[in-house]
Order: structure tokens, then C-alpha cells, then sequence
């Protein structure tokens, strides 16, 4: 994350990445701005923010579906911008996504047995009979009666179809799973069980995950480490304990403070998020949160602040008023736009 992470190899890096859309106008819009993360194999990172302050464009930018405009993402220390079409296919295996939307990522005329089959048809060079057999054998990890197999999509529930999208994913055992923001379709009574089937899986297979959600309790069981975006900006990362329990920045100090969490240990510090986040066209010069903090002062407006790091390295905040004997490592904050 910062210049003073361990020196642990990365399964994905995104090194100041930067992704800029050409909406017409003058300026373009940057959704988001010099972000920097690292997933290790394994490991559950988990991206929070409001509605447009850039997460499903970094999970896009991930598994290369969308390239940067500014820095690089790296896959097992490959650059993908480098990488020859045919590498890219290859490797795609390997990096996965899932949508919240379960509805829109199946074929509708296909039974669940042969949507679970394609991949394997796809990317692997199994008979028939060991299709069949793999397929029984996800059905049943992804907790799912094996009757269904014989029935098409709209026969499911929404649950049942996130269950298949995710057993999808994983046929081709990839290393690492984006989820974007995977349960807020469905209903809260079947939220709980993709949750704990996420969790297994991620216990069973070692497949490495950037969770994608609004929802930080579902983060803070999830996760190993959080990054918490502002208008396309990283205000926040480390541990989810440490963040959650000792929030550093505003931003996330109002986040947690709007929601209820089961675990006394996270800290509420009422204050309460007023107002909306601005439009990307229209982001404040200096800190992009200026316009909503209730701790603002003149000197937030002069550039962006610092990422700046605690004495292990591994929780940083971008604010001018972090305490400076708890964060003091300071890491570049040029904007590459
Ligand atoms: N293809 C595109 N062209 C132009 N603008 C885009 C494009 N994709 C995203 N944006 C803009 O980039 C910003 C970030 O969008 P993004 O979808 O990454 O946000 P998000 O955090 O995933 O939001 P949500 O929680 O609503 O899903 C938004 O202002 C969005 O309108
Ligand atoms: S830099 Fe200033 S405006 Fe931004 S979060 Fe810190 S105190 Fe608030
Ligand atoms: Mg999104």
C-alpha cells in the first residue's frame, strides 16, 4: 500500500493508478486518482465507498477489463498493459469477477448444469463425463440441491443464481476473485449464507478477493484489509481491525459512525456525514472531502494531502490533521491525471 508495506510478493498491484473518461466536456472525469493497492495471495481486501466515488472501476481495472489512463496494475509482477493478447486470455483465467447483478450475468435460455459446464468447456480439456462430474461437485460446495441443474434461471432465486455465478467463477480455480458489491441485489434474508459460502471458499481454495461493498459490517467480517475511497481517492487503508477500531480520517470516522455494528470494539464517534460527494467534474481543489468535513480548514484546500503511514507501514490516511507522532511516513501524492 505504501512505501513502507513489507516487501511480501503481490498477487495484484495497482502502483498511482489513475482512470480518466472522456465525457465530452473540457475536463475529463477522473473516477479515480492515483490509487495504490496490493492484494497477496489469500488475502480479502475489501473497497468501501459511496455511490460513484470510483470501486467498480478499480475492480474493472484489476482484471483488466479496462485499462488505466495513468500508473499500472500488475499481475504476478506482469504489467498487463504489456502483455500480449493471447498471455492476457491466458491469464484471465486466473482473475475472475462477480457481479451484483446474478440476473444479467446468465444466459436465460441456458439450464444452471450447462452454465455451470461452460467454463470448463471453455478453459479446460476435461471429457464430458469429468464435466459432469466437476459440476456435481460445485453444485454441492456451493450448496446447491443438484435438481436445479436441470432448471433455467428464472426458475431460481436471486440467492440460488448468485450461488451459480460464483460457482462459475470458480471452475477455472482462479487466484483472484473480484466481487462487486455481490449481495446488495438480494434479499437481507439470504445475504448472511453468500457471506459465509464466500467465507468458506476463501478458507477452502486460498483464491485471493477485492470485496466490493457499501456495507462496512460485511467488510469487517470479511476482510483482512480495507481501503476506503473518496471521490476516486484512497482516504484510508490498513487492517480492517486497526481502521475499524482506530479510524484515522474523517470520511471514515463519519462512515462508521452512520451504521451499527455488532462488535462493541468498533468505535462510533458520533459525527454524522452531511450533505452529497460531488460530482468527479466538479471535485474540490486539495482535499477531496473538503466540501463535507466537519474538521475543514484553509489549508486543506492547497493540494492534495499526503498519504501519510503509521510506524509499521500498513495503516495510512490522506488528512493534514493526522496526529503526527501516530502517522508520520509520507508518500507521494503527485496527481498523474
Ligand atoms: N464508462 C464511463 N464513462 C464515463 N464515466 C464513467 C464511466 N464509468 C464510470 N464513470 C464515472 O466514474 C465515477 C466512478 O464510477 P464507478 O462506477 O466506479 O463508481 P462506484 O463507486 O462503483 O459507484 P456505485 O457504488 O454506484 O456502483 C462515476 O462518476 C461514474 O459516473
Ligand atoms: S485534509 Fe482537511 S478537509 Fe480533508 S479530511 Fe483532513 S481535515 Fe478534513
Ligand atoms: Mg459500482
Amino acid at each position: 500500500m505504501t512505501a513502507m508495506t513489507p516487501p511480501e510478493p503481490a498477487l495484484l498491484q495497482l502502483d498511482n493508478v489513475t482512470r480518466a473518461f472522456d465525457v465530452g466536456g473540457k475536463r475529463p472525469l477522473v473516477a479515480v486518482r492515483n490509487v495504490s493497492l496490493q492484494i497477496r495471495p489469500g488475502e480479502v481486501v475489501g473497497l468501501v465507498g459511496e455511490s460513484g466515488s470510483g470501486k467498480s472501476t478499480i475492480g474493472r481495472m484489476a482484471i483488466a477489463l479496462l485499462p488505466p489512463t495513468g500508473g499500472r496494475v500488475m499481475f504476478d509482477g506482469r504489467d498487463l498493459a504489456s502483455m500480449a493478447p493471447d498471455d492476457l486470455r491466458r491469464l484471465r483465467q486466473r482473475m475472475q469477477i462477480i457481479f451484483q447483478d446474478p440476473w444479467g450475468a446468465l444466459n436465460p435460455r441456458h439450464t444452471i448444469g450447462r452454465l455451470m459446464e461452460e467454463p470448463l468447456l471453455l478453459h479446460t480439456k476435461l471429457s464430458a463425463a469429468q464435466r459432469r462430474e466437476e459440476v456435481i461437485a460445485m453444485a454441492q460446495r456451493m450448496q446447491l440441491g443438484l435438481p436445479l441443474l436441470e432448471r433455467y434461471p428464472a426458475q431460481l432465486s436471486g440467492g440460488q443464481l448468485q450461488r451459480v455465478c460464483i460457482g462459475r467463477a470458480l471452475a477455472t480455480k482462479p487466484d483472484l476473485l473480484v466481487l462487486d458489491e455481490p449481495t446488495s441485489s438480494l434479499d437481507v434474508s439470504v445475504r448472511a449464507g453468500i457471506l459465509q459460502l464466500l467465507d468458506t471458499l476463501r478458507r477452502e481454495t486460498g483464491v485471493a478477493m477485492l470485496f466490493i461493498s457499501h456495507d462496512l459490517e460485511t467488510i469487517h467480517a470479511l476482510c483482512d484489509r480495507v481501503v476506503v475511497l473518496y471521490l476516486g481517492c484512497e482516504v484510508e487503508t490498513g487492517p480492517v481491525d486497526t481502521v475499524f477500531k482506530n479510524p484515522a480520517h474523517p470520511y471514515t470516522q463519519a462512515l462508521l459512525s452512520a451504521q451499527l455494528f455488532a462488535d462493541p470494539a468498533v468505535k462510533t464517534v458520533r459525527q454524522h456525514l452531511q450533505g452529497e460527494i460531488p460530482s468527479p467534474l466538479a471535485a474540490p481543489p486539495g482535499c477531496p472531502f473538503s466540501t463535507r468535513c466537519p474538521v475543514h480548514e484553509a489549508r486543506c484546500d492547497e493540494g492534495l494531502p499526503a498519504l501519510r503511514s503509521d510506524s509499521a507501514g500498513t495503516h495510512s490516511a490522506r488528512c493534514i490533521r493526522l496526529a503526527p507522532d501516530r502517522f508520520f511516513s509520507s508518500t507521494s501524492s503527485t496527481d498523474s491525471l
